[in-house]
């Protein structure tokens, strides 16, 4: 057995965040091996949702459980090579936050259902609707697919409320870049 894998969440502003991940292409143990440890670090980071990218992987895989709890897998949402084929509904506004922007808040407007196309880990095709509080996650994590980031979709207000934490955190990667 290999050992598990561990992962590290990706922070702003690596650049792998900023990358348009690639389609999996072969479904095998080592991917089953990835979804888990990324539902691990996801859990482990109270998160609700977590794409490959924010584990440094050019990849187009979304983990998601909107409780964060690891004691309610049928609540894990596994998408693999996603397509949001519509949006609609009503547009809403919600505070949303992102494990690679740790306390980082800002509002962001999305239409409240989107339907998703996508494979499970197997590859079995997987058609979905999502709506409320889960369709917002799932659009959150697919921006990441595309290299789209919530400082991306902050308003100005919540940039300027932002700033000097966004800073920090370009500062603190620099420190990692070069450390003196
Ligand atoms: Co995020």
């Amino acid at each position: 057995m290999p050992e598990p894998l561990e992962f590290q969440i990706a922070l702003y502003p690596e650049p792998v965040l900023r990358k348009v991940a690639d389609p999996v292409q072969v479904f095998d143990a080592e991917l089953e091996r990835i979804v888990a440890a990324m539902y691990q670090r996801m859990f482990d980071s109270e998160g609700l949702g977590l794409a490959a990218p924010q584990v440094g992987l050019r990849q187009r895989i979304l983990v998601i459980n909107e409780a964060s709890n690891s004691d309610e897998p049928e609540n894990n949402v596994t998408l693999i090579n996603p397509r949001i084929v519509s949006r609609d509904g009503e547009k809403t506004t919600w505070e949303e936050g992102c494990l690679s922007f740790p306390e980082i808040y800002a509002e962001v407007v999305r239409p409240d259902r989107c339907t998703v196309e996508a494979v499970d880990v197997r590859g079995e095709p997987l058609h979905r609707e999502f709506s409320g509080f889960l369709s917002r996650i799932v659009q959150h994590e697919y921006d990441h697919l595309e290299g789209i980031l919530l400082v991306d979709r902050m308003t100005p207000a919540d940039k300027l409320k932002n700033k000097v934490a966004l800073e920090e955190l370009v500062a603190e990667y620099k420190d990692r870049q070069s450390p003196t």
